[in-house]
């Protein structure tokens, strides 16, 4: 098989061939069954896109559909609030892979209520937690700069899936009030948890969510042409993408793909090739650790083919 280099490369044949490959795979792993909304999904729908950082877009299959966002969200609440309070976010949160699964309570009390990393359940709350204090409205703050990025002003939050989410939501709620009994949430719980149960329902295709990742490509400036992040803060979300961003599979995901990449239980994946471009890929079956099957598979044979990995 030849790997195209960076200057042949043209992304709709890869993505025609990979659509073409996936099509054929049996197992697509199931979808999240936690809450209704996301468990009615078709394991077999699948799209992908790729934005290069000028904002072309390249994309197949159901490229435009829209899909619950979920965890990808939290890349974007961190970037969003580094942006704002830099490094002071560090006391409150963690940057080592935790090993355990996303929505895990275990590690927290053995680490004073300072959760391992910005991605999993419980460092995403404090994250959207810190960005409520600094905006008042941390859900809103996530929705007007992803529809800036995507210049889709069609994005919403679908109310009935976070509702859904808060009747589902005794977890989040636990973590939640575990974390300000060590004085690490600022916000009423409660507050908090309606943050992160609506950041968690945007609904956004592949072609929004990969143009929106595109400053994360272009070292921290945004589709406008300001900045959002400084470079170096750039490399670091993107890094925690790489070592955090499909929690206890991030080394299966490193090795396979070798992209820093954020799933999300709605079976959606992004992904970032800084300085060439950014992916999003989605299929709603997911594996045993909340990531979607085909996604990751789309992702590995995306890298092969192109070449185009961090490493
Ligand atoms: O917190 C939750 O349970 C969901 N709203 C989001 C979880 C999620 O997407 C985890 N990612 N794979």
């Amino acid at each position: 098989m030849a790997i195209m280099t960076t200057s042949s490369l043209t992304f709709q044949p890869v993505l025609d061939r990979i659509a073409a490959e996936i099509e054929k795979t049996p197992e697509r792993g199931r979808p999240a069954d936690y809450i209704p909304a996301l468990a009615a999904c078709d394991p077999r729908r699948f799209g992908m896109a790729v934005a290069e950082p000028d904002g072309t877009v390249y994309g197949v299959g159901d490229w435009r559909q829209p899909f619950s966002a979920q965890s990808i969200t939290k890349v974007f609440t961190l970037a969003l609030d580094l942006a704002r309070e830099g490094d002071a976010l560090w006391e409150h949160v963690g940057r080592e892979p935790s090993g355990n699964p996303f929505n895990s309570l275990v590690q927290l009390e053995y680490e004073n209520g300072i959760p391992r990393n910005p991605f999993i359940n419980a460092g995403a709350l404090v994250v959207t937690d810190r960005l409520q204090t600094q905006t008042g409205d941390a859900a809103e703050t996530l929705l007007a700069f992803l529809r800036a990025e995507s210049g889709n002003d069609e994005l919403t939050i679908n109310e009935r899936v976070a509702a859904s989410e808060s009747a589902h939501g005794d977890r989040n709620a636990a973590l939640g009030h575990f974390m300000a009994s060590y004085g690490n949430i600022g916000n009423p719980v409660p507050v908090l948890l309606n943050q992160y149960f609506r950041q968690c329902s945007v609904e956004a295709s592949c072609a929004d969510l990969a143009l929106a990742t595109g400053f994360l490509a272009r070292h921290g400036i945004r589709a406008d042409g300001t900045r959002l992040l400084s470079s170096s803060q750039s490399k670091q979300v993107n890094a925690i993408m790489l070592t955090c961003g499909t929690y206890d599979a991030a080394g299966d995901f490193a090795y396979r793909v070798g992209l820093p990449g954020k799933s999300g239980v709605g079976g959606g994946i992004i992904a970032v090739v800084p300085g060439h471009c950014t992916l999003c890929v989605w299929s709603p079956g997911l594996d045993e650790r909340g990531n979607s099957v085909s996604g990751v598979a789309a992702l590995d044979r995306f890298t092969t083919l192109t070449g185009l990995s961090v490493f």
